[in-house]
């Protein structure tokens, strides 16, 4: 049975103040009991995040990481150093970060790679456009992405992964994919996976949706079989997160 994980992207949103302010919120208001719950915040914040929840179930992420441990990439953070932070989760490839950033399909790999290596948890953002579905091409899409950004894992690996389904279309725009539009994109993530690294592998791992998750569709999204939780964003930062994670 796969624990649900609801894990909260605070993007770049927040000073010091009030990342400080909300977590102590959040400390108090979260239950933790029926689902996994992570905090994705911004590298500044890591550390005095890490430290108001110490002592709690919640855990804390990183939104974005390089690849090579270490050397010349001003900037840049390294797997190796949130490690070396005990901080145990990142997000990889974010759909704003290859739009944004340009960051390849390789480059997704490369990171999620070197998160595992690190003993880190990736979680690996993955969807299409809506122009690619409109098109007809959200399958395809998804297919090409995930085969890339889980080329060269073990069947072992992919249970230490977590893929997050998030359509681009419905990221920020108030208009989320349907319970059945986003469980049979993340049921054909888990045939995939199946396909390629067995059905260990396909049961084991944990699939997210993500795309204007509220407090009003969290319910119906995540009683999907093949949708493990959510990557949420803007109700992340908000008071009533913990309706969120305490869906049901
Ligand atoms: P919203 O929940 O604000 O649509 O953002 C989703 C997202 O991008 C989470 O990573």
């Amino acid at each position: 049975m796969r624990k649900k994980l609801i894990a909260g992207n605070w993007k770049m949103n927040l000073n010091a103040k009030m990342a400080e302010q909300f977590t102590k919120l959040m400390k108090e208001t979260v239950n933790t009991d029926t689902a996994d719950v992570v905090f994705c915040v911004p590298f500044v914040h890591l550390g005095m995040v890490k430290s108001i929840l110490a002592g709690t179930n919640i855990k804390v992420g990183a939104q974005n990481m390089h690849y090579a441990s270490n050397g010349a990439y001003t900037g840049e953070i390294s797997g190796q150093m949130l490690a070396s932070m005990e901080i145990p989760y990142v997000i990889i490839g974010h759909s704003e970060r290859r739009e944004y950033f340009k960051e390849s399909d390789t480059e997704v790999n490369l990171k999620a790679l070197t998160a595992l290596k690190e003993g880190l948890t990736p979680i690996i953002c993955i969807g299409e456009t809506s122009k690619q579905r409109k098109s007809g091409r959200t399958f395809s899409v998804v297919r090409k992405q995930l085969a890339f950004a889980i080329d060269e894992m073990t069947a072992e690996d992919i249970t230490k992964i977590i893929v997050a389904y998030e359509p681009v279309w419905a990221i920020g725009t108030g208009e989320t994919a349907t319970k059945e539009q986003a469980e049979e994109v993340c049921a054909l993530i888990r045939d995939e996976i199946k396909a390629s690294h067995g059905q260990t592998a396909a049961d084991n791992v944990r699939i997210l949706y993500g795309g204007s998750v509220s407090p009003e569709n969290a319910n119906e999204l995540f009683s999907m079989p093949n949708i493990d939780g959510g990557l949420v964003g803007g109700a992340s930062i908000k008071s009533t997160f913990e309706k969120v994670v305490n869906f049901e």
